[in-house]
């Protein structure tokens, strides 16, 4: 894809070898890119597959924005917790008659979004309260820290953070607001926290990383996003999703587990031979993770772990 390198990536895909490889069987169809971002793995598999076609979707305009032109590429703004309105925007197809070859979600947020102070998803940058990845997301930042009651907070930093001082931190806010940024916001984070909590990782990690899930509705959108991808895949299509967390790692494996319940082949059959009818063939026993020396050239990618699957059914 013609594309002038900006001066920093927009994002450095990850797994991205471990994706062309899962995506080889279905390398003459559609593949839906739910997560297009800066479309590192997109631009991998149109590269690798000379006859493959794909629907990019992000939430994000400045994804869209910046999306190269290819021939066999189409990108839209959209979430993919409606992937099927989103892939019938961009093929122009109805929507109730649509099938895809494969699905592709590389959850959370790219490098331009963490890196660019105005979007506020950096604790390390001082920058707006807002997180939303798209206009589609309700809330900002702001209203929720502005807004939110106490056990309301203190739900999201608990839920979404697994944070440990989730009523401290959410007291503490609750004290001192209005709270105008993100750098005033990682303050009294780090203020609120015992001293030992502060040695590790940075104090305000999870609580960023719970807002920025709640204002976008992150897992809600998930849990809809694979019940609509495994709906539009056809049979013999493959969904590979990536998560860089426990809890988006989670909804991922039960939901798998629950469409390959009934199928007892093992992950490296090429087919299901044991006749039992299964929505799913999980091809990913353990979750795939980055190699040593790709988290030393993409720090990014320390916590990625790959989980995919086969949709059950003849092609
Ligand atoms: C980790 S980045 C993807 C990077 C991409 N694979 C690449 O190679 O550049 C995640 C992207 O997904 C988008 N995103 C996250 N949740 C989304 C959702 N529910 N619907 C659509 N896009 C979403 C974000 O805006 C972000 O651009």
């Amino acid at each position: 894809m013609d594309q002038t390198p900006p001066s920093r990536p927009f994002h450095v895909p990850v797994l991205v070898d471990e994706v062309v490889r899962l995506f080889a069987p279905v390398a003459e169809g559609l593949i839906v890119d739910g997560t297009f971002g800066g479309g590192g793995h997109t631009e991998a598999l149109l590269r690798a597959f000379p006859a493959l076609r794909v629907v990019g979707v992000d939430r994000d305009p400045d994804a869209v924005a910046r999306a190269p032109r290819h021939p066999r590429l189409v990108v839209v703004r959209g979430n993919f917790a409606r992937l099927r309105a989103a892939v019938a925007a961009a093929t122009g197809e109805a929507a109730d008659e649509l099938a895809v070859d494969g699905v592709l979600l590389d959850l959370g947020i790219s490098s331009h979004q963490v890196d660019e102070p105005a979007r506020g998803f950096s604790f390390h940058r001082a920058g707006p309260l807002d997180m939303r990845m798209g206009p589609d997301a309700a809330r900002s930042a702001a209203e929720l820290v502005n807004e939110a009651d106490a056990a309301e907070l203190r739900r999201i930093f608990a839920t979404f953070g697994e944070e440990r001082y989730a009523r401290r931190i959410a007291e503490a806010i609750v004290r001192a607001r209005p709270v105008h940024d993100t750098a005033e916001l990682a303050a009294i984070v780090a203020a609120a926290v015992p001293a030992a909590a502060r040695r590790a990782r940075h104090p305000a990690r999870r609580v960023f990383q719970a807002l920025r899930i709640a204002v976008n509705a992150e897992l809600d959108a998930l849990e809809r996003g694979l019940d609509e991808a495994l709906e539009l895949l056809r049979p013999g299509g493959r969904i590979v999703v990536i998560s860089y967390h426990s809890l988006e790692d989670r909804i991922v494996k039960r939901r798998f587990a629950a469409g390959a319940a009934g199928c007892s082949c093992p992950p490296d059959l090429p087919v299901c031979v044991c006749g039992a009818p299964a929505e799913l063939r999980i091809l990913t026993r353990r979750p795939l993770r980055p190699s040593p020396e790709e988290i030393a050239r993409n720090p990014r990618a320390r916590s990625a772990r790959l989980r995919a699957a086969e949709k059950g059914g003849a092609r």
